[in-house]
């Protein structure tokens, strides 16, 4: 799922699919940008933390919104989006910052300065220029190098992944991270080719390693694998179960939280955890009266997940599987997060 959602936000656009690729790269259009706005209701003179800077598309509104007297804090790991938000920040009309690290450990930064933003917004998942951007090895349509990596200073590539780690431990993370029936199949097939080295020897594993049938219909048969090799490469989940309450901590009373994602096992954890929050009461149904006194930190701004009109999908196809939540903080942490 994450895979296809990927694919049709971030694909590449080959003008060649000869012998040579040639890349029309296309620009990173933000998702659901309107509505992210109206949830996060930012106010002149307000501080914003941008999680998932990317190509700056939704933090150019923010920073619209709360003007020149606001600041916005701009986070991602990819060395590259440095030089994008320098451009950006050029123009910015308030106080623009950059923190280049993973968003869990650039929020605790900020945490430990002492901010205390009025919102704080995550788009999950990867820009069009991280997939554009071929040689870095996200696609399976084209053979590159297997790396994967958001963060190109980090150790661990998708080669180490498939070259090293013992096969329960692929099979594990194509099951968890990709949803992949056929985990065990694929890993037997990874571990049995070792060294791989290119995208496309990755693809041939995959494709000796799932039944005859699975290779025709339901889109490529790859595609789960290497959404699973990204997200465990890139620790994403982590990342996000680290980040939810070190941003949520974060925010005063009133202060806003907004995330989208891209495939559901990152809008669960978002769900719940908004949920979790937004619940008062935890004592069994069976005790007459409340002996917990727990009332809800966050008020729902999205009963059910926003997501793109018909319109937005025919503009923009990448944005198809998006949904975004968005909460509000009522009430200061009763758990203690930040
Ligand atoms: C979907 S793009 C964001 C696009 C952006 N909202 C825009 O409008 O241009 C996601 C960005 O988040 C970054 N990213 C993903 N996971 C991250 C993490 N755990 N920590 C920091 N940055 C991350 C990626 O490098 C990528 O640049």
């Amino acid at each position: 799922m994450r895979a296809q959602a990927e694919r049709a936000r971030c694909a590449p656009t080959p003008t060649s699919v000869s012998a040579t690729l040639v890349y029309m790269p296309t620009e990173h259009q933000p998702v659901l940008a309107p509505e992210l706005t109206a949830l996060l209701a930012p106010q002149p003179g307000q501080t914003a933390v941008d999680c998932t800077f990317g190509a700056g598309g939704h933090a150019r509104r923010i920073a619209a919104a709360i003007g020149p007297s606001g600041t916005l804090v701009c986070i991602d790991r990819d060395p590259a989006a440095e030089a994008r938000f320098d451009r950006f920040a050029a123009a910015a009309p308030g106080r623009a910052r950059f923190v280049g690290a993973d968003y869990a450990a650039g929020l605790r930064t900020l945490r430990d300065e002492g901010i205390r933003p009025d919102m704080i917004y995550m788009d999950l998942g990867m820009s069009s220029m991280q997939v554009d951007a071929w040689e870095r090895g996200f696609s399976y349509s084209y053979d590159a190098p297997l790396d994967m990596r958001m963060d190109t200073r980090q150790e661990l590539s998708a080669a180490d992944l498939v070259n090293e780690w013992p096969e329960s431990g692929i099979a594990q993370a194509l099951r968890r991270f990709g949803e992949e029936r056929y985990a065990s199949g694929i890993a037997r097939e990874i571990v049995r080719r070792r060294p791989l080295q290119t995208t496309s020897d990755l693809v041939a594993a995959v494709k000796a390693g799932v039944p005859a049938s699975a290779r025709f219909g339901g889109g490529h048969p790859a595609k789960r694998t290497f959404q699973a090799i990204r997200i465990a490469v890139n620790g994403e989940l982590d990342s996000l179960d680290d980040a939810l309450p070190t941003a949520w901590g974060m925010l005063p009373v009133g202060g806003r939280f907004a995330a989208i994602s891209f495939h559901s096992l990152e809008d669960r954890r978002v769900k719940r955890f908004l949920a979790e929050r937004a619940r008062g009461c935890i004592c069994p149904p069976d005790l007459p009266v409340c002996a917990c006194g727990r009332e809800p930190e966050a008020e729902l701004l999205t009963r059910r997940a926003a997501a793109p009109d018909a319109e937005e999908v025919a503009a923009n196809p990448r944005s198809r599987s998006a949904h975004l939540r968005a909460a509000v903080k009522i009430a200061a942490n009763a758990g203690g997060e930040a």
